[in-house]
C-alpha cells in the first residue's frame, strides 16, 4: 500500500481531523465485527433481534447473557496498531476528535481521551426505568436491578430503534463539518445516524478517507479510499505522515 502524498500534505496542513470508527477497526484485535459476532452458543441468534429494546422486554435474562458473553470476549482482547496509531494522531493534529460506534472501550484502553461514544459503552450500564447511569458492571449471572429504585438494569448500549446519545450526536456532527480531514475506519457505513457523518463532512468540504479492506456503500464517494487493515494502513500513514511519530 503507498499512501498518496496529497493525502500526506492535507494532514500536516490539517487543523481539524475527525475520525468515524465502527467494528473493523477492534478486528484486529480478535474481537469478531458485529456482523461477524455470532459464533458458537449464539450462532442461532440474529443479533438484530438481541440487540432491540423488544428483545430485552420479552427475554432479558438472554439479552444479558448474550452482553455478558460479548463482554467477555472484548475484556480479553488488547488495542492493536490501529487503535494506537490514533493516540499518537491525536498528539500531532491541533484538534482531533475520535468518534466511535464501538461499545468495546479498546480506544480507551489504547489511551485515547474524549472519545464521543455514539452508541454507548460496555463498561456501563443503566436503569430501564429512570435512565440512571450505573458506573461498571454487574456481577453474576442473574438478573442485575437498579439500587435506586429495584428496576432491571440494561446494559448502557443503544439499540436498533432507540435514539443515539443527543450530546454525543451533536459533537460528532459538529466535528464531522469542522473537519479538514475525515476519516472513516472500520465501519460498513450501513447504520445511520453514524453513517452519514462522513457524508456531511464531505459536504462542508473536507477530504474524506475510508480505511476498509472491503468497499462499502461510501467507497465511491471519499476522496481517499485506502483499501486494506487499519492495523496496518494507519500506522503507516502516520509514519509518512510524521516520519518521527510514535510507535
Ligand atoms: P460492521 O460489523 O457492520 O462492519 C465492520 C466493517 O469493518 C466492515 O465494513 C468490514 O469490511 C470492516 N473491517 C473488517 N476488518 C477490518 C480491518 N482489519 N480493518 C478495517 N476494517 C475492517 O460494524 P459497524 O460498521 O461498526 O450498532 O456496525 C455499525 C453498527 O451496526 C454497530 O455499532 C452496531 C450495529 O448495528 C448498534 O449496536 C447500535
Amino acid at each position: 500500500m503507498i499512501i498518496p502524498t496529497e493525502l500526506i500534505n492535507h494532514l500536516r496542513q490539517a487543523g481539524r481531523v475527525a475520525v468515524l470508527t465502527g467494528a473493523g477497526i477492534s478486528a484486529e484485535s480478535g474481537v469478531p465485527t458485529f456482523r461477524d459476532a455470532q459464533t458458537g452458543l449464539w450462532a442461532r441468534y440474529d443479533p438484530q433481534e438481541l440487540a432491540t429494546p423488544q428483545a430485552f422486554y420479552r427475554n432479558p435474562q438472554l439479552v444479558w447473557d448474550w452482553y455478558r458473553w460479548r463482554r467477555e470476549l472484548t475484556s480479553q482482547a488488547a488495542p492493536n496498531a490501529g487503535h494506537l496509531a490514533l493516540v499518537e494522531m491525536a498528539r500531532r493534529v491541533p484538534h482531533f476528535t475520535l468518534i466511535t460506534q464501538n461499545v468495546d472501550g479498546l480506544h480507551q484502553r489504547a489511551g485515547s481521551q474524549e472519545v464521543i461514544e455514539l452508541h454507548g459503552s460496555l463498561a456501563r450500564s443503566r436503569c430501564a426505568v429512570e435512565d440512571v447511569l450505573i458506573e461498571g458492571w454487574p456481577a453474576g449471572p442473574g438478573l442485575p436491578t437498579c439500587p435506586r429504585c429495584g428496576s432491571l438494569l440494561r446494559p448502557d448500549v443503544v439499540w436498533f430503534g432507540e435514539a443515539l446519545p443527543a450530546g454525543a450526536l451533536k459533537a460528532a456532527n459538529n466535528a464531522a463539518r469542522a473537519a479538514d480531514v475525515f476519516f472513516t475506519i472500520g465501519t460498513s457505513a450501513l447504520v445511520y445516524p453514524a453513517s452519514e457523518l462522513p457524508l456531511e463532512a464531505l459536504e462542508h468540504g473536507a477530504t474524506v478517507v475510508e480505511i476498509n479492506p472491503e468497499r462499502t456503500p461510501l467507497t465511491r464517494y471519499v476522496n481517499f479510499p485506502l483499501t486494506g487493515p487499519a492495523g496496518e494502513i494507519l500506522p503507516l500513514l502516520l509514519h509518512e505522515t510524521w516520519p518521527d511519530a510514535q510507535p
